[in-house]
């Protein structure tokens, strides 16, 4: 797409930025659309945060994504934030308007859009739910998970104390129960479980493999993971090859994209397979 001097502008801001799949992921979209605008990687370091968005946002950029390491800080440079990346701590969309920030959250909504097109008959308010890890990306999912309507939800992390200091911050508030479970018994927790979510790092390309034994759980759990890469994790193969319904993390990524678009180029982008397909050749 050749830009005018009215092109749209947005991108998004991480350190480092360089394996991102957001600017193909939008640039898809813009081209498919036929939108003259453009999505750029923008690699900021930490010291520099304040001052490149200020300096994006005077520049007439329309907004941009917000990701590692910088979700926290976008929260607290934000002149508004809304409610719900308040409670998740953490921003990854500002949009600018008349020279003012606002902050909001996709994640919550790209985890739950992409369980319900991957798992249409799930239901959330009768699912005992169990959630592996309690860090940044376990936020996003409990609140989507709480905000769905689970009432059943067990934490379970490898450092106990940290997922107790996250049940007691989302517990408040929020209709979802939230019990803390020992790493060591994450295998027993499966037992009756509806849905098996792996929000850490383990299996991610890279890392070491995540230890489950899926012999508890029920052929009927659906399980999803939000690493994406590879795309059917060493736990998705797993859960796969016993019957169970799994939804693989790509799909999050794709529809948390959704908003933000929207709010810059003025179009409603939709995931497809075709997106999907162009997304993980990059
Ligand atoms: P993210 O923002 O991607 O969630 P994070 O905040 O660093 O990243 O959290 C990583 C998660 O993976 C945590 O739940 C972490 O457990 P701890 O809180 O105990 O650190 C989990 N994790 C990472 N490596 C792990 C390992 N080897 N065994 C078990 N859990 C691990």
């Amino acid at each position: 797409m050749i830009l005018s001097g009215k092109a749209r502008l947005a991108g998004v801001i991480g350190w480092p930025i360089s394996h991102s799949k957001s600017p193909r992921l939008h640039g898809y979209w813009l081209e498919a659309l036929g939108i003259d605008g453009a999505y750029l990687p923008l690699a900021i370091e930490p010291e520099n945060f304040e001052t490149a968005l200020k300096g994006l946002m005077y520049s007439g950029f329309g907004g941009v994504n917000v990701t590692v390491p910088h979700k926290e800080a976008a929260l607290a440079f934000c002149d508004e934030v809304d409610p719900l990346a308040k409670r998740i701590g953490a921003v990854n969309t500002i949009v600018f308007k008349h020279g003012r920030s606002h902050g909001s959250n996709t994640d919550a909504f790209g985890f739950i859009e992409n369980l319900r097109q991957g798992a249409e008959s799930l239901d959330f308010f009768a699912a005992k739910t169990v959630v592996l890890g309690a860090g940044g990306a376990s936020r996003g999912v409990i609140v989507a998970l709480q905000d769905a309507g689970v009432k059943n939800i067990i934490l379970v992390n490898r450092t106990r104390e940290r997922a107790e200091v996250l049940a007691a911050d989302l517990s408040s508030g929020a209709d979802g129960m939230i019990t803390v479970a020992d790493w060591e018994d994450r295998n027993d927790v499966l037992n009756g479980c509806d849905l098996l979510v792996n929000t850490t790092s383990l299996g991610m390309a890279g890392q070491p493999p995540l230890e489950l034994s899926l012999d508890k759980l029920p052929k009927s759990c659906v399980v999803t993971d939000v690493v994406y890469a590879p795309l059917i994790t060493p736990l998705l193969g797993l859960a796969e090859k016993r019957g169970n319904k799994i939804v693989d993390g790509l799909g999050m990524l794709l529809h948390q994209a959704r908003p933000g678009f929207e709010a810059w180029f003025g179009v409603k982008p939709v995931v497809t397979e075709d997106l999907r397909k162009f997304v993980l050749e990059g």
